[in-house]
């Protein structure tokens, strides 16, 4: 026999069991999932559960690479109740490895979100997932990020999503995950990749639109957050529109989000003091005497914005404009002449365009601002040399980073209220499963 590593099962044998199957001569087991698998003569073995699956790929990870026939076989599909699987045949011995996500949970929609979300705004369904075709690869989810663009995105008020979520449909997220299997030469089982998964366990997509994540590189919910969107849109900002010199003053707003404190501790390494607003004491506290901020304005205290007035001195070269609206006017007003604005979020706007109004275009012509606006995808080919540039500093703890996290794909919906409301501190994500399955 080539492989004894991997479970032999006899196709006439194989019989439903629940979530899997079994072969005739194997005894159950239950998995920690708690469904039947079967046990075979040697561990991590006859894989017939997702998690078992992966012990498999563990066990061996030239698994599937050892497989020289694969093939689908549609009498079999029946037999185990019309669930996907593949059939692996490398020495004319079959082996079976039954590919169902049964318990694929995903977050949709109950209804069409008006304002600020609720937690009762997104309820958990159970879904399959359809079996990778060539050029794909199925990929077990660890960490899901939110942010705040996927509020607009909801809506259908987003560049790149015009079209708005109605019940059932399933928001955009990018995801950090496992490839469970393969149909694509350039990726393996075992690879950890970021793609954009959605608001559930397990996706199925096009192998081109991941990208390969090395967490010796950086811990793996980094590539989400510091080191991540936020972080790359923190240096595109910073460093690539605002052209940030030694000795200049940097103001930011949501100074303790990813973006905002990311951007200021990039800012302070290139030499700039820094100030930032943030919405409460604690959050402030946390940029002046953990991030080393100058300053930090509570914009929701009585003083504000007078304070800003105060702390502003000659006025800030650079304003990073994270909420729009009003705070964008008080920041415009604390601008020092030919000073630069980059505009990047809205938050102030997310939840209810109505909020919007127009500037108050007076402001930069007396300022001779120069105004940019960002996309950070437009700076998806500067992702290595930010990277370059800052997973240094995190390591030598010159850049620091914080994560909102909460644990279990039914509590995205919460996580994501929270994040809408301003009461996130820190990367809001969501651990869905154990980074080594
Ligand atoms: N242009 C781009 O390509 C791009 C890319 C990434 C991110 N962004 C934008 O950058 C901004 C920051 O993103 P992030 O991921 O770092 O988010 P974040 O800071 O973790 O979360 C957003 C923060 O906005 C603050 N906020 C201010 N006004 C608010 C209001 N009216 N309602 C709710 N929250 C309010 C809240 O903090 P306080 O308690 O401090 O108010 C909240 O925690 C967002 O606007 C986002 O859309 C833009």
């Amino acid at each position: 026999m080539a492989d004894r590593r991997i479970g032999i099962v006899e196709l006439h044998e194989v019989q439903a069991t629940g979530g899997g199957a079994r072969g005739r001569d194997q005894r159950l087991i239950r998995n920690p999932r708690g469904r039947d698998v079967p046990e075979s003569a040697e561990p991590g073995i006859g894989a017939m559960a997702p998690l078992n699956y992966l012990e498999a790929e563990r066990f061996d990870p030239e698994f599937q690479r050892a497989a020289q026939v694969r093939h689908s076989n549609r009498d079999m599909r029946d037999r185990v109740g019309h669930k996907p699987y593949t059939i692996w045949e490398p020495t004319g011995q079959i082996q079976v490895h039954i590919m169902t996500i049964a318990a694929n949970k995903k977050v949709v929609l109950t209804h069409a979100i008006e304002g600020v979300p609720k937690p009762q705004d997104f309820r958990v369904i159970e879904s399959t997932v359809d079996e990778p075709q060539d050029g794909q690869i199925l990929v077990r989810h660890i960490y899901l990020s939110l942010d705040p663009y996927q509020r607009p995105a909801i809506a259908g008020r987003h560049s790149a999503d015009r079209t708005p979520l109605g019940e059932g449909g399933m928001p955009t997220g990018e995801t950090i995950g496992q490839i469970v299997t393969s149909r694509h030469p350039d990726f393996s089982a075992g690879d950890y990749v970021r793609h954009f998964g959605g608001w559930q366990e397990f996706s199925v997509v096009d192998a081109a639109s991941a990208g390969t994540v090395d967490p010796a590189r950086a811990p793996l919910s980094t590539h989400l957050g510091v080191l991540g969107m936020p972080g790359l849109t923190a240096y595109a900002s910073i460093v690539k529109l605002a052209k940030v010199k030694a000795g200049q003053t940097v103001l930011v707003s949501a100074a303790a989000g990813p973006v905002g404190a990311t951007l200021g501790q990039i800012a302070m390494q290139m030499g700039a003091r820094v100030s930032g607003i943030a919405g409460s004491d604690e959050k402030c506290r946390y940029v002046t005497d953990e991030l080393g901020f100058d300053y930090c304005l509570n914009y929701k205290s009585d003083d504000y914005p007078a304070s800003l007035t105060e702390i502003a001195g000659q006025g800030f070269d650079i304003y990073h404009d994270n909420v729009g609206g009003r705070m964008l006017e008080e920041a415009l007003g604390v601008l020092k002449p030919y000073g630069t604005v980059v505009l990047c979020g809205l938050m102030s706007q997310y939840n209810n365009p109505d909020e919007a109004k127009g500037l108050y275009i007076g402001l930069p012509i007396m300022k001779r601002a120069v105004m940019k606006g960002l996309v950070v995808f437009d700076y998806e080919d500067r992702r290595e040399e930010f990277f370059d540039l800052v997973a240094p500093w995190i390591r030598d703890g010159k850049v620091r980073y914080k994560e909102d996290r909460v644990a279990g794909i039914e509590n995205t919906g919460a996580h994501f209220s929270r994040l809408m409301s301003g009461r996130n501190f820190g990367k809001a994500l969501v651990v869905i499963g154990p980074e080594s399955a």
